[in-house]
């Protein structure tokens, strides 16, 4: 937020929503300002309308926030299985917060989050805690930057992901799946996660996702601070683990152009509510979308 305000100010060139500069900067305030104009209003008719098949995660009504504060109003998502879905917004939307909410990260006032069981039933799991939540229900939080183990190697790293859902056979073979797959971290499977480059880091911890094998993915800004073959890299993976995997993925990613092309659901977040709700190609080409968070 600050970055936007200095940049303001200064009437420098700052960083847009989406990768590059832009020439004319509007502050945080201002987009919200703008989105809110611009919503569409989104019923649950609507967010139903835009899942193939039955919703395999389903949020109804989820107030939410950290502590007492209530972050989340209301909010209602839905995606099929093997769908993905991203959401795009202005800084302090509350993007992330809906992602720590499904795996468990903040306190719900109320609402319900629900995620198919194998035979089909939606199960409620708005009060698992976060290790439930990937052994119960197979959802799978991929946090930024933290989670790999500094001082194990590449190759433990991914092992760990199978520790985590107690099938370390099985994460052993999927590990050298991962490998043959992406030779630069094979290349570097016996080094200490430590000395891998912030973009081999992200690959790292994208990847363990193939190795945990969880149905649901929450992916939070995975291009954040990588350059376009990284970018490109980690893309690949997260096409990988929806279509052939068949994973259901939820993102949050600030590159929105990146976000709508890849996601086959697009919501925009503003002042923790759902302003806009559609195809992710459709809010591409949504010129109100297009004029605040594409750079167009
Ligand atoms: N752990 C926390 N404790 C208290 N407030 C928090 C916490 N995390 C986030 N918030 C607040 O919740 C609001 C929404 O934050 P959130 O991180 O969900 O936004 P976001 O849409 O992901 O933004 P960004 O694009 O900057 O990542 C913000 O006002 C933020 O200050
Ligand atoms: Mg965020």
């Amino acid at each position: 937020m600050a970055e936007d305000q200095t940049g303001a100010q200064s009437g420098e060139k700052s960083r847009g929503y989406h990768m590059g500069t832009v020439d004319t900067v509007i502050s945080v305030e201002e987009v919200t300002r703008q989105v809110a104009a611009i919503a569409e209003g989104t019923s649950p008719e609507k967010l139903d309308a835009l899942v193939v098949g039955d919703p395999f995660v389903s949020i109804e009504n989820l107030n939410a926030g950290y502590g007492k504060m209530e972050i989340l109003h209301d909010i209602d998502l839905r995606v099929g299985k093997g769908q993905s879905l991203c959401l795009i917004g202005p800084n302090g939307a509350g993007k992330s917060t809906i992602l720590h909410s499904i795996f468990g990260f903040t306190n719900i006032f109320s609402g319900s989050i629900k995620i198919a069981g194998a035979d089909g039933t939606m199960n409620d799991v708005t009060r698992l805690t976060p290790s439930e939540k990937l052994s119960q229900a197979g959802i799978a939080y991929i946090l930024q930057d933290k989670s790999v183990f500094p001082g194990m190697t590449v190759e433990e790293n991914l092992w760990m992901g199978g520790f985590l859902k107690d099938k370390p056979d099985e994460a052993k073979k999927a590990a050298e799946m991962v490998f043959d797959k992406y030779p630069r971290l094979a290349a570097r499977r016996k080094h200490q996660a430590k000395v891998l480059s912030g973009g081999e880091r992200r690959l790292l911890e994208i990847s363990r996702a193939l190795v945990m094998n969880p149905e649901v993915l929450l992916v939070d800004e995975p291009s954040i601070g990588l350059e376009p073959r990284f970018i490109d890299m980690v893309f690949e993976i997260l096409e990988d683990l929806q279509r052939r995997d068949g994973k259901t993925i939820i993102m949050v990613e600030q590159n929105a152009k990146k976000g709508l092309e890849f996601a086959d659901i697009g919501y925009v977040l503003v002042s923790g509510e759902v302003a806009i709700a559609g195809p992710g190609d459709e809010l591409l080409a949504n010129p109100n979308v297009g004029q605040l968070f594409l750079g167009g």
